[in-house]
């Protein structure tokens, strides 16, 4: 059995260090013009495929937009998100808020109150004013900066304090 202990570890140490460049998808123009205008265009990993589907079926009364496209590109992305979809509950939300997801608050947990509301970042859903690097597809903890002027030791410690948590908690990054 201890070879399985061996192979689970470097398994899961592998996927903490890849978490931040997971997220890359195939080149789908009409999916990043369309997603992308408004906000940046999210990764698809980030929602199931059951959340995408209604998602894509209420564009009209899309959150605070309307954002309706016409029923052959809606197939054509419905189908792109699907088949990258997240699977599990950690990136399920019935809100259809990738911001409400488990796998999101788990991320987050070290995000104060306050940074959150700081001018600069208005919305949890707007990634990019922290994740600077997110629309090259690069949303690693090196591609963070953080607004208000919070002091690049803090994000040190804050980096630091990540990968032990994530240490910690390598059973819940695998499910
Ligand atoms: C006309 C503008 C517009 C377009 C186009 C648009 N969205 Fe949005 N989207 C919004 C707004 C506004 C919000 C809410 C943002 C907020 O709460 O800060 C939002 C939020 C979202 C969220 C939830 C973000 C969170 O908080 O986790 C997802 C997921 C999403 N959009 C996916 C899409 C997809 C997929 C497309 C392409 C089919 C798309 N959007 C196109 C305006 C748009
Ligand atoms: C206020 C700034 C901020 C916003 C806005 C934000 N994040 Fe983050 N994000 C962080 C911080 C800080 C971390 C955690 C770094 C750590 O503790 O290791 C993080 C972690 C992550 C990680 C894991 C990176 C890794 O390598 O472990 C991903 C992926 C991510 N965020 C995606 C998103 C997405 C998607 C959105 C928008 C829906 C978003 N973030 C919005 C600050 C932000």
């Amino acid at each position: 059995m201890k070879w399985l202990t061996a192979f689970a570890l470097i398994l899961g140490s592998t996927m903490a260090q890849a978490d931040g460049d997971k997220f890359s998808v195939p080149n789908h123009p009409k999916w990043k013009e369309e997603c992308g205008s408004c906000h940046i265009a999210y990764p698809p990993q980030l929602l199931t495929g059951d959340n995408w589907q209604r998602l894509m079926g209420g564009l009209d009364r899309h959150f605070d937009a309307n954002a309706m496209l016409d029923p052959k590109d809606n197939k054509e992305i419905l189908d792109f998100l699907q088949r990258y979809a997240g699977t599990g509950g950690r990136n399920s939300s019935s809100s259809l808020r990738i911001t409400d997801t488990p796998w999101f608050s788990r991320k987050h947990r070290e995000v104060s109150i306050n940074t959150w509301s700081d001018p600069a970042v208005k919305s949890r859903s707007n990634c990019t004013a922290c994740h600077v690097n997110a629309e090259r597809g690069d949303w690693s903890e090196r591609g963070i900066k953080m607004p208000g002027g919070q002091r690049a030791e803090e994000l040190e410690g804050q980096s630091e304090r990540g990968s032990y948590r994530r240490g910690e908690n390598r059973e819940h990054d695998r499910d």
